[in-house]
């Protein structure tokens, strides 16, 4: 049996990329925990394929602009921002470090990001926000009973969550072919904490009836869920997972307040279009009426330039935060924060970027 690395508290100068987490990250977990958090669906090829989409798309230099003063500042739904990276929804994160989910909050508030918690954290609502000044949105996984839709949601808004992000890309599970050779199981100290006590359907394999059209899948919401959703919260309401661009029309049409252009960081369904390949086309089919927001392969200040240069107002790192968590618990994702904040305020300079207004297409090639 590998031994497992003791968390580090401190960074050696040999960490000084996002890749460099995950290698420094695989010895700090156990197996089931690392084939969780680095494995992807079937093939693996749409997580390898967000990554080498960013890599396809080439910039092009401005140095001679002035860009004295400039800024990553943004606001959305009303809120600033001191930049645009944020902490996507990860679930079940006390798989990788103790203090879980908590030592996120405290690196999302020390770098002033935005984090999602996700519907399937490790630790309470209460818990997370009680350690974070910065804005924490609520991402939710529906529910079968809308009851505990509302809970959930009523309870995010008490606590202050800035707002709710329901994930629709997963209403079952992916296909993860390493978790299945590895026997992947959740621990038994790691649970869904908000979720307690809520009803839960499993698959039923032994079923006469299909397991997937008429066990799962039955139950999963559907437009008319995401209508009463956004109908019965104060916050505004985001999807996320969206890569069709009829469902970002359709989500205009709902009053929607935000899409995240996700497939899931390749963990759902196999060779879904990497995000930056489709993003175009979901701003141009919500033609600038609400903001649109990117995740899938980030791992440089160069991908999140190409990715607001094609029109998205921000991006999530997923992965990342685990990566960062196993190696050195919240001053890792402070690092990774840090790194990529960095390496994107460097990537505007050298395109001529005084502001996140001024990345356009126009840097692209
Ligand atoms: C270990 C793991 C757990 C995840 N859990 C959730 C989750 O609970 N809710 C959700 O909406 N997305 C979840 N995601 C997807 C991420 O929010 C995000 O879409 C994806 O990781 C982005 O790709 P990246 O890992 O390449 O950055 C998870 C991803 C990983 C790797």
């Amino acid at each position: 049996m590998n031994t497992i690395e003791p968390k580090l508290d401190y960074i050696p100068n040999e960490i000084v990329s996002i890749d460099d987490y995950e290698s420094f990250a695989k010895s700090r977990v156990d197996a089931n925990a690392w084939v969780y958090i680095s494995s992807a669906s079937a093939d693996e090829i749409t997580y390898r394929a967000n990554k080498q989409a960013f890599d396809k798309i080439h910039l092009l230099s401005r140095t001679l602009e002035d860009v004295k003063g400039g800024n990553t500042k943004l606001n959305l739904f009303g809120q600033e921002y001191a930049h645009p990276i944020f902490l996507a929804p990860v679930a079940y994160q006390k798989l990788v470090h103790g203090d879980g989910e908590i030592a996120s909050a405290q690196a999302a508030n020390a770098m002033e990001s935005c984090m999602m918690v996700s519907g399937f954290s490790s630790t309470s609502l209460e818990e997370v926000s009680s350690h974070s000044n910065s804005p924490l949105w609520f991402q939710l996984y529906m529910q079968i009973d809308m009851n505990d839709n509302l809970f959930l949601i009523k309870k995010a808004e008490n606590l202050g969550y800035k707002a709710i992000v329901i994930t629709i890309d997963a209403p079952i599970a992916g296909i993860r072919n390493k978790e299945q050779k590895a026997g992947f199981c959740l621990p038994s100290h790691i649970e869904a904490v908000n979720l307690r006590g809520m009803k839960q359907l499993t698959l039923d394999l032994n079923s006469t009836q299909s397991s997937i059209f008429d066990g799962v899948m039955a139950h999963s919401p559907t437009w008319e869920d995401i209508k009463f959703i956004k109908e019965n919260t104060k916050l505004p309401v985001i999807l996320k997972g969206i890569t069709h661009p009829s469902y970002a029309k359709k989500a205009l049409e709902l009053g929607i307040d935000g899409i995240i252009v996700s497939n899931h960081g390749g963990r759902t369904l196999d060779t879904l279009v990497p995000t930056i390949d489709i993003l175009p086309k979901i701003v141009e089919a919500v033609d600038g009426k609400i903001p649109v927001l990117l995740d899938g392969g980030i791992r440089r200040g160069t991908d999140i330039i190409k990715a607001l240069a094609f029109g998205a107002s921000a991006v999530l790192i997923g992965r990342p935060i685990m990566f960062a968590l196993a190696t050195s618990g919240a001053l890792g994702v402070a690092h990774i924060l840090k790194i990529l904040r960095d390496e994107l305020e460097i990537s505007m300079a050298l395109t001529g970027c005084k502001t996140l207004k001024n990345i356009t297409k126009e840097i692209l090639f």
